[in-house]
């Protein structure tokens, strides 16, 4: 082989390889993936270390139980170097549920004391578990950079601007860090639609400054146009949350989604003008909500603020489902040749398991895995890849998917004895052996880490053959 016919060849297959490298790393992109993604927002704020003092540990509040429910695998640690199997746990739950993606609500690399955040801990300890089919982002909330906290602006917005700088060190890159468009999101989690305009959040110069420094794609919690036309502009997604009222019970955060939708084509046509761009809303579903353990996380009962997990006898979280689909379905007959560019692809759950607010689809001693079940039947019918379920080498896991599986005989009406069985199985008596089918789970990932992928192994191999071969010439 002449030199610069190997000189060709080479270059030949490096730009395969490049390209491959490019498509797996598509799969976590909201927007260019052309995938339909599930997200759950997740605490990793739960201690047990310290539960007798003060400490705001989150299973305590006000000197009682900070929660109207209990998880299935009992008050936990999410935050320790030795919590793996919770967190794992929790992976497993999620994925059995369709969700494809984490959002870690973040609260800072350090406190205004300066002392390192043990929720910073929990998140690179959850990151370092991910399964590799499991995307995750980072949902920056605004508590630590408020005034209220240290009244010296200068201090806050240079803890804020330092922050932004260390998630880009940390997670930007991560080759399982969610995206829009390349640009890893980043998600900004501040107030209730319903509270006026403070100085207590990140103000918009903030955001623009840190945003010449830090390439990322700003994701808002939903925004009032005429209140804050900067943040509307600048926003690359926006999400919903739910937002209780204090007296009505039939109000399961409605208006919050209306809002949302309401918003959002007029939101894509201020954002893109000649509309291009294929666009995505985070929409968000819930279960229902109840701060009662927290009371409203101040210390008065009058506090407290509620949205039913079932109104007018339908469960909440397939209600904030519908109303999505709805938006969905009339999206696709208005504009029937260029839906897509006004569809939306990406449903957010508020939340996976924050127990104080008590909006978990987490497995609990209430309600079983019926949120797990209920969660999955949404991601099927929103269609949500479950490809990940395709790990033969489990007998429980295969078990417990194949019960999920809306293709066997049962669909997914789980019988009681099922719905017992599947919550032995994984979540309470046989919890030993749970979690050791868990560390199997993700001992296997493990070894199989993105790099070596059947495909980029062929590669390699047929790149170290052609090595060979030319010595021959
Ligand atoms: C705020 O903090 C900065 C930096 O520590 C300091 O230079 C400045 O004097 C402080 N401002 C006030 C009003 O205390
Ligand atoms: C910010 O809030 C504080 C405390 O509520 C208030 O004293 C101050 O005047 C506010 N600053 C601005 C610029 O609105
Ligand atoms: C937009 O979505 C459509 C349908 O999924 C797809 O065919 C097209 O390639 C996408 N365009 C861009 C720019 O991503």
């Amino acid at each position: 082989m002449k030199q610069h016919q190997q000189k060709f060849l080479m270059t030949f297959m490096f730009v395969v390889f490049v390209l491959s490298t490019i498509v797996s790393a598509n799969s976590f992109d909201l927007v260019q993936s052309n995938k339909k993604f599930l997200l759950a927002a997740y605490l990793p704020w739960f201690k047990v270390s310290d539960l007798q003092t003060y400490e705001c540990n989150h299973w305590e509040w006000c000197g009682g139980y900070a929660s109207v429910y209990t998880p299935l695998l009992g008050v936990y640690d999410n935050v320790n170097e030795d919590s793996d199997r919770t967190r794992r746990a929790h992976l497993m739950q999620m994925r059995a549920s369709g969700v494809n993606g984490v959002i870690v609500n973040w609260f800072g690399e350090k406190d205004p004391n300066g002392n390192p955040r043990y929720e910073n801990q929990g998140t690179h300890l959850l990151v370092e578990n991910l399964p590799q089919e499991m995307g995750f982002a980072i949902m920056l909330d605004a508590e630590n950079y408020r005034d209220a906290v240290n009244t010296n602006t200068s201090v806050r917005k240079e803890r804020f601007l330092n922050d932004v700088r260390y998630l880009k060190s940390q997670f930007f890159e991560h080759p399982n860090y969610l995206k829009m468009d390349g640009k890893p999101i980043l998600e900004y989690f501040r107030k209730p639609l319903s509270e006026t305009l403070d100085n207590r959040t990140v103000p918009f110069e903030w955001w623009q400054q840190i945003s010449d420094e830090v390439d990322f794609a700003f994701v808002e919690q939903i925004v009032d146009k005429e209140k804050e036309p900067n943040f509307f502009k600048f926003s690359k997604a926006l999400f919903g949350w739910p937002e209780p009222t204090h007296d009505d019970p039939q109000d399961y955060g409605y208006y919050v989604i209306k809002h949302v939708l309401d918003n959002t084509l007029d939101w894509k046509e201020t954002n893109d003008p000649d509309l291009s761009q294929n666009f995505t809303v985070i929409t968000g579903i819930w279960p229902g909500f109840d701060d009662t353990g927290v009371l409203g996380w101040t210390c008065d009962h009058n506090s407290v603020r509620k949205i039913n997990r079932e109104v007018g006898n339908q469960q909440v979280l397939s209600k904030t489902y519908q109303q999505i689909k709805e938006y969905n379905q009339n999206v696709k007959s208005k504009f029937p040749n260029n839906y897509h560019k006004y569809i939306i692809n990406t449903l957010q759950i508020a939340t996976f398991n924050d127990w104080n607010e008590g909006s978990q689809i987490e497995a609990s001693k209430e309600f079983g895995i019926n949120d797990i079940i209920n969660t999955a039947t949404i991601a099927q019918d929103f269609g949500v890849e479950f490809t990940h379920l395709d790990t033969q080498h489990y007998d429980s896991l295969k078990k417990y998917l194949s019960i999920l599986n809306p293709n066997n005989d049962h669909g997914l009406e789980l019988s009681e004895t099922q719905k017992i069985e599947l919550e032995n199985l994984f979540f309470a008596e046989k919890y030993d052996e749970f979690t050791l089918n868990i560390d199997r789970y993700f001992n296997d990932q493990v070894s199989e880490t993105p790099f070596f992928k059947p495909f980029h192994s062929f590669l390699l191999i047929l790149f170290f053959s052609i090595f060979v071969l030319m010595g021959f010439f």
